[in-house]
C-alpha cells in the first residue's frame, strides 16, 4: 500500500470544515513533506510526528513522504491534524489498516514522546463531522468527556500514538501510560444563587424579573454596597433551561475556549463576569493561531455581566456594538472571519460617580458635577442605546436588613416560573413575526404593527415624547418593557398601570 488516506477537522471560529489527509510514500531520498499547512506550522507539525512515531516504537518508513491536507485553501490551524497526518503515513506503510484509518476522523497533537495532548474545541469539530456525516473519532484521551456529549458518534479515546495504531491494528503491546493529560470536566453545574437573599429593593427585583421575561438588557445605577453585584449574579437562575442545541453551543464554546466542560451537556445558562481591565481580545475573542472566543460568546445564550461598566476601557466595550445588534461575533484575520454566537443578556453596574456617593444620604459626595457627567458619560451612546431597563439600586438600611420578612420574597424558583408563563405568553402573541421576546421586538412595529396601544394608553408617554422628555428611541424601550410587564401580570396587553411602572423603571435614572 503506498497512498492512504484518513479525515480530520479544520476549525475557524465556531465553524467546523472536514479536511482530507492523504500519505504517499515514493521513491526517493528520505523526505516528509507536507502540503496544504501554513509555512509557519509546517515545520513543527513534520518534527512532532516524526519524533512522536519513532518514540511510539513505530518509525516513519525512510522514503520520500508527501502527505497532502486539503482543500488547500481552506485555512488550517493549531496542531489538530497531527494524529491524522501519523494515521495516514502509517497505514501508506503498511503498519497499520489502510481501511480502518480511512473509516474514521482524527484529532488531536502529538508531543515529541508520543502523547496526546487534549485540545481546544473538540466537541465543535466533532459536531460539525457528525453533520457531515461521520460518525467514528479517535480523539486524545483528556477530552473523551466533551466528545461523548455529541449524540450518535463513537468516541475511541487513545493516550498516545502508539495506542491509536494498536486500535488499527498495529502489532505493538499497548505501553501503559498512568498520566492521563488535563481531563477538563466538572461533575456538576455551579450552584446558583437564591433571589430571596435580596432584603427590600423590590423595584430592582422587580426589573431583574422583567429583564429575564423579555430578554431585555439591563442597567443598574447604585452607591457601593447597594447590593448591584448581588442582583446580577441572581438573573442566570431567573432564566429557563438551554433547550438541545443551545446546550451543546455552549458547551463547545467552553470546548473551544479550553474551558472546562460538564460531564454531561450544560442545561443552564452561562454566566461571564470579566473584569474591567479586561482586553478587546478577551472580551470578544482573539488570538493569533486558534481564534478563541471570549468572555462575550462564552455568555451566549446566558449573561455578559460588566460590573463597573464604566471603568472599562471605551474600545473595549465598542466591541460589544456588533453582538448586540446581530447576535453574531466575528472576528477578522488577514484571510479568514471567524464566526461565533453572541446572543447574550447584557447586565452593567455602576455607581454614580466615580467616589460613588452621590445621591446617598449619610455621606456626601466630592466629585464635581462635571466628573460625574463624564463617569457615566462613557457609557453613553450606542450601548446604552441598546439597553431597555435602567434601574437604581439604593441600599437598604440597617432596619430594613433586620426586618425579615423573608416569606413575602420572591424565590428563585418562584420567580423562574413566573419568567416562563411570561416567555410562553409573549412567544404565543409573537408567533406571526420573526420574534420571540419582547426584548427583541422592533419599535415601529410596537408602534405602527397590528398590535398598537390604544391612544388612551399611551397617553403618558406621548405627553413625555412631545415635551421632549423621552426620546423616540426611550418611547420604544418602555413600550417593550410594558408589553414584558403586561407578559408578566397575565393580562392581554399593558394598560396605563404598565406603561406607568415601566416608565418608572426607565425614569428613575439620571443620565
Ligand atoms: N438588598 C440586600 N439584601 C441583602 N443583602 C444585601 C443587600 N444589599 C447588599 N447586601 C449585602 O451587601 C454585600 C455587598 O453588595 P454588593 O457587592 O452586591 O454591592 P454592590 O452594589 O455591587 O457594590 P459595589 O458598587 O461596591 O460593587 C452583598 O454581598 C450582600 O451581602
Ligand atoms: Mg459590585
Ligand atoms: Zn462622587
Amino acid at each position: 500500500m503506498m497512498v492512504a488516506r484518513t479525515h480530520s477537522v479544520a476549525l475557524l471560529g465556531m465553524t467546523g470544515s472536514m479536511v482530507e489527509v492523504e500519505a504517499d510514500i515514493g521513491n526517493g531520498l528520505p523526505t516528509l513533506m507536507i502540503i496544504g499547512l501554513p509555512d509557519t506550522a509546517l515545520s513543527d507539525a513534520r518534527d512532532r510526528v516524526r519524533a512522536a512515531a519513532t518514540n511510539s516504537g513505530c518509525p516513519l518508513p525512510t522514503s520520500k513522504i508527501t502527505v497532502n491536507l486539503s482543500p488547500a485553501a481552506l485555512p488550517k490551524h493549531g496542531s489538530t491534524f497531527d494524529l491524522g497526518i501519523a494515521m495516514a503515513i502509517l497505514a501508506a506503510a503498511g503498519t497499520v489498516s489502510a481501511g480502518s484509518v480511512e473509516r474514521v476522523v482524527h484529532l488531536g497533537e502529538l508531543s515529541l514522546d508520543g502523547r496526546l495532548r487534549p485540545m481546544n474545541g473538540v466537541l465543535p469539530a466533532i459536531a460539525a463531522a457528525a453533520r457531515a456525516g461521520y460518525r467514528t473519532f479517535v480523539v486524545p484521551a483528556g477530552n473523551r468527556h466533551e466528545a461523548s456529549l455529541v449524540p450518535g458518534v463513537t468516541i475511541v479515546p487513545v493516550i498516545s500514538l502508539r495506542d491509536a495504531a494498536i486500535h488499527h491494528g498495529a502489532a505493538l503491546d499497548p505501553i501503559p501510560l498512568d498520566v492521563i493529560e488535563g481531563a477538563r470536566v466538572y461533575d456538576t453545574e455551579p450552584p446558583e444563587h437564591e433571589l430571596s437573599d435580596v432584603i427590600g429593593n423590590a423595584d430592582a427585583v422587580l426589573a431583574l424579573v422583567a429583564a429575564a421575561a423579555g430578554g431585555h438588557h439591563i442597567f443598574m445605577l447604585g452607591p457601593p454596597g447597594a447590593g448591584k453585584t448581588m442582583l446580577a449574579m441572581r438573573l442566570p437562575g431567573l432564566l429557563p433551561d438551554l433547550d438541545a442545541a443551545s446546550a451543546l453551543e455552549v458547551s463547545s464554546i467552553r470546548s473551544l475556549a479550553g474551558a472546562s466542560v460538564p460531564r454531561t451537556l450544560a442545561t443552564r445558562p452561562p454566566f461571564e463576569s470579566p473584569h474591567h481591565s479586561a482586553s478587546a481580545g478577551a472580551l470578544i475573542g482573539g488570538g493569533s493561531k486558534q481564534i478563541r472566543p471570549g468572555a462575550a460568546a462564552r455568555a451566549s445564550h446566558g449573561v455578559l455581566f460588566l460590573d463597573e461598566a464604566p471603568e472599562f476601557a471605551t474600545n473595549v466595550l465598542d466591541t460589544l456594538r456588533q453582538p448586540l445588534e446581530s447576535g453574531v461575533i466575528s472576528i477578522h484575520r488577514a484571510n479568514a472571519v471567524a464566526l461565533f454566537p453572541g446572543r447574550f443578556q447584557l447586565v452593567m453596574a455602576a455607581n454614580p460617580c466615580p467616589c460613588g456617593q452621590y445621591g446617598t444620604a449619610e455621606l456626601n459626595c466630592l466629585c464635581t458635577p462635571n466628573t460625574r457627567r463624564r463617569y457615566l458619560g462613557r457609557l453613553s451612546g450606542p450601548l446604552l442605546d441598546r439597553i431597555d431597563i435602567q434601574v437604581q439600586v439604593r441600599r437598604v438600611s440597617a432596619a430594613e436588613l433586620r426586618l425579615d420578612g423573608s416569606g413575602e420574597r420572591l424565590t428563585t424558583v418562584e420567580a423562574r416560573n413566573r419568567v416562563r408563563e411570561a416567555r410562553e405568553r409573549m412567544a404565543a402573541r409573537l408567533s406571526e413575526t420573526p420574534w420571540k421576546l419582547n426584548g427583541e421586538v422592533l419599535g415601529t412595529w410596537l408602534r405602527s404593527g397590528p398590535q398598537k396601544l390604544p391612544r388612551d394608553t399611551t397617553l403618558v408617554l406621548d405627553r413625555a415624547l412631545e415635551r421632549g422628555l423621552i426620546t423616540m428611541r426611550g418611547y420604544d424601550r418602555i413600550l417593550r418593557v410594558a408589553w414584558t410587564l403586561a407578559d408578566l401580570d397575565a393580562v392581554p396587553r399593558p394598560g396605563t398601570d404598565q406603561i406607568g411602572r415601566a416608565l418608572y423603571l426607565r425614569k428613575s435614572l439620571t443620565l
